[in-house]
């Protein structure tokens, strides 16, 4: 058996960074499953596959980037770094962070992070600020204290970041390729039927601060320069429609939404989104919170995944694409599931039945309840 050393050891030639030994969990290798239930459910003959990043060490994919940006913030001598987050950065940044020997301080939106990914920065010992604004006014602050070298910045408009993210495109094209992961419950043409190098036809994506798509898009123009794949996939990102400022082609001020990790109003990277779109043949799209609520119980009850609100964005929107008509019989598409289910425990309780009340430990008694 090949152990899995981390993405920097394993897409070394694609990322030009040498950190000696970098700081890492192992991270990357994550899963790409198909669901053909969740095809079904669609009215889809389309073969669509779920990249699992909840599946990374921290919780979300956003320690693809975190293992690249400390280990380079170590090899500079950095000391302190910060950042903005929504939540998962934190999570992820403090985790490295503790590896690393880093002070760590996160910025985040009083109120507006999920309960799992607070614990997180907290146990792992990062300096939380709590401030009276949202992720975008955080942001601003953290890129002011960088900018005067109080601290080195880890938010993805560090480009190490995106060189660590674009390795999922990178394991998407080899997952794909291998045809390791089995497509027997699917019908119509499949992504491992396919010749040389396979890319998807279609990569659904959350987008909040927009760095994950543009990592995606380079990603998979560098796998196709190397001659890795033929084709590359149109990208499909999307954004909560509360929270939609791609789509309506200017900044939100008051941006709200269920997916809190992507309650953002002006991102960072919107031009390179933008561009990932518009050069890939794909679009920005918005999904309601509607939309996103029943694509994360479709996807817990029908596939058993559990992922957060703002990464169902990704199921919602290929949900659309299937009623409009934009992902078609035969195409394969793979809607990247960014972050686990369990960081944001009160949405799963709050958006389900309520558990019954409590009663007396008797077996005729849970028989009757359960009328059998
Ligand atoms: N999904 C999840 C679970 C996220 O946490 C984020 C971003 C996104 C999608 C969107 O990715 O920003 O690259 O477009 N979370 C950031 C954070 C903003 O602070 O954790 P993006």
């Amino acid at each position: 058996m090949r152990l899995w050393r981390g993405i920097i050891e394993e897409y070394r030639e694609f990322i030009p960074l040498d950190p000696g030994a970098p700081i890492t969990l192992l991270e990357g290798g994550t899963p790409l499953i198909p669901a053909p239930a969740l095809a079904r459910r669609l009215g889809v003959r389309a073969d669509i596959r779920l990249k699992l990043e909840g599946a990374n060490p921290t919780g979300s994919f956003k320690d693809r980037g975190m293992t690249a940006a400390i280990s380079k913030a170590v090899v500079d001598g950095a000391r302190v770094v910060i950042c903005a987050s929504t939540g998962n950065t934190s999570a992820s940044a403090a985790a490295y962070s503790a590896r690393a020997g880093l002070r760590c301080i996160v910025v985040i939106p009083d109120g507006a992070i999920a309960m799992g990914k607070l614990a997180q920065a907290i146990v792992h010992g990062a300096e939380v600020v709590p401030i009276r604004g949202n992720f975008d006014q955080a942001l601003a602050i953290v890129r002011e204290m960088a900018d005067a070298g109080l601290a080195t910045l880890v938010n993805s408009v560090n480009p190490w970041r995106i060189e660590g993210q674009k390795t999922a495109a990178f394991e998407i094209v080899d997952q794909l390729s291998s045809g390791a992961q089995g497509t027997q419950h699917t019908q119509g043409t499949q992504c491992a039927e396919r010749s040389t190098g396979m890319a998807p036809d279609w990569l659904a994506i959350p987008v909040g601060n927009a760095g994950n798509i543009t990592a995606y898009w380079k990603g998979f123009r560098e796998y196709a320069a190397a001659g890795r794949i033929g084709a590359l996939p149109r990208m499909a990102g999307f954004q909560a429609a509360g929270a939609a400022p791609i789509v309506l082609g200017r900044p939100v001020e008051h941006p709200e939404t269920i997916a809190t990790a992507i309650r953002i109003g002006n991102p960072a990277s919107w031009a390179s989104a933008r561009a990932a779109a518009d050069d890939s043949g794909g679009f920005i799209d918005s999904v309601t919170d509607d939309e996103i609520l029943e694509a994360y119980r479709l996807l817990a009850q029908v596939e058993g995944v559990f992922a957060e609100p703002a990464s169902c964005a990704s199921v919602a929107g290929l949900a659309k694409m299937a009623r409009d008509g934009r992902l078609q019989d035969g195409q394969c598409a793979v809607a990247v599931l960014t972050g686990n289910g369990l960081k944001d425990p009160s949405t799963a309780i709050e958006s389900a039945p309520r558990v019954r009340d409590a009663i007396d430990a008797d077996r005729e008694g849970v028989m009757r309840l359960l009328r059998l």
